[in-house]
């Protein structure tokens, strides 16, 4: 891998500054509010920044990087989208309980729902996340998409799915000034409690910023599988085993058949490239 040292810089930041953003949120509502609690109360709308902190953003930064780990890069396709797939569901839970944490305590505190910009973005990205999601899993993991399609809808995956994460990270800015000019009285007086809150934007930003460079960089992309289509009989192809090398055991191997796979392979490999991930 060129840059390794590099890599392993950032990664090594990323995991700190994230771990941090999550003990940040923790300490702001054991410490300095009332501390956590299900009970209609402010106690239960606690859960709603450790929650969105931990899932929507660091749990998805980690999800956004797996594929670029190079020692996961031995192993099989399949296994990584499971990880990639099961972390995003892992964060999407963490986002709904968060949810509901902070309506069920409007709701019992007679608070009007939905009026704030910050509640307006935020729910619109929990909407996009879980379309993502689906969609993903529909396109990426189940077994069925050709790869034509897993071709045309990679790059708007990343750009969405990026799209998303930064959109995350503006709306947790615009939660923590909501809540420090809503509960801090003289936040204009640099209370420890206000620049402690402050400190937990700054983190979330850095740790975007170190997640958004790592996946950005073209050379630490995960490599091309060295031939992840496996023929169908019907002459169409599918990814199968991921990894695995062309599977030509179902095929009837007459000569004719053989030279219309190799003509497919070409093909299909151009699709593959213009798809910019060999192992879609
Ligand atoms: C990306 C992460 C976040 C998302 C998607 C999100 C989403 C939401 C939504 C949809 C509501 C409306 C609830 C209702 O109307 O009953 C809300 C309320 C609220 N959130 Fe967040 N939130 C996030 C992070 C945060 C963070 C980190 C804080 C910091 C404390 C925060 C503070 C608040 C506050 C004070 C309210 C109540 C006032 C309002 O409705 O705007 N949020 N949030
Ligand atoms: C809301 C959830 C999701 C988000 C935000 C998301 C986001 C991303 C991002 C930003 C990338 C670019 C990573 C890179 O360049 O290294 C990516 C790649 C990818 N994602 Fe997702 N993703 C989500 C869910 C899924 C699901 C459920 C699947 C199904 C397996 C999936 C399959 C893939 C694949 C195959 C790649 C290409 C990896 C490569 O470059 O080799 N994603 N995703």
């Amino acid at each position: 891998m060129d840059g390794y040292r590099g890599f392993l810089g950032l990664l090594v930041s990323a995991l700190l500054v994230g771990f941090l953003s999550v003990i940040f949120s923790l300490v702001w509502v054991l410490h300095y509010r009332e501390g956590l609690g299900w009970d209609g109360t402010a106690l239960e709308f606690n859960w709603h920044p450790v929650f969105m902190v931990t899932g929507f953003v660091f749990i998805q930064g980690i999800a956004i990087i797996v594929y670029r780990l190079p020692w996961t890069w031995k192993c099989s396709k399949l296994l990584m989208k499971s990880i990639h797939a099961g972390l995003h569901t892992v964060a999407a839970i963490l986002v709904i309980i968060s949810l509901v944490s902070v309506f069920d305590y409007h709701n019992a505190g007679n608070i009007p729902n939905m009026y704030s910009l910050h509640s307006w973005v935020g729910l619109t990205v929990v909407i996009l996340y879980i379309l993502q999601l689906l969609l993903g899993v529909l396109v990426f993991l189940l077994p069925w998409a050709p790869l034509s399609l897993r071709a045309l809808v990679m790059p708007m995956h990343v750009y969405s799915g990026l799209l998303i994460f930064g959109t995350v990270i503006a709306t947790v800015l615009m939660g923590v000034t909501e809540k420090l000019i809503f509960g801090v009285s003289g936040y204009s007086t640099f209370p420890p409690e206000g620049v402690f809150a402050n400190t937990l934007g700054l983190l979330t930003v850095v740790f975007g910023a170190l997640i958004f460079w790592i996946v950005t960089r073209p050379q630490w992309q995960r490599p091309k599988e060295p031939n992840p289509i496996l023929f169908q009989p019907n002459g169409g192809t599918r990814e199968g085993a991921e990894g695995s090398a062309i599977n030509f055991s179902h095929v009837d191997q007459s000569d004719s058949k053989l030279n219309n796979e190799v003509a497919a392979k070409k093909r299909n490999f151009s699709v593959d490239e213009a798809g910019q991930r060999s192992t879609m």
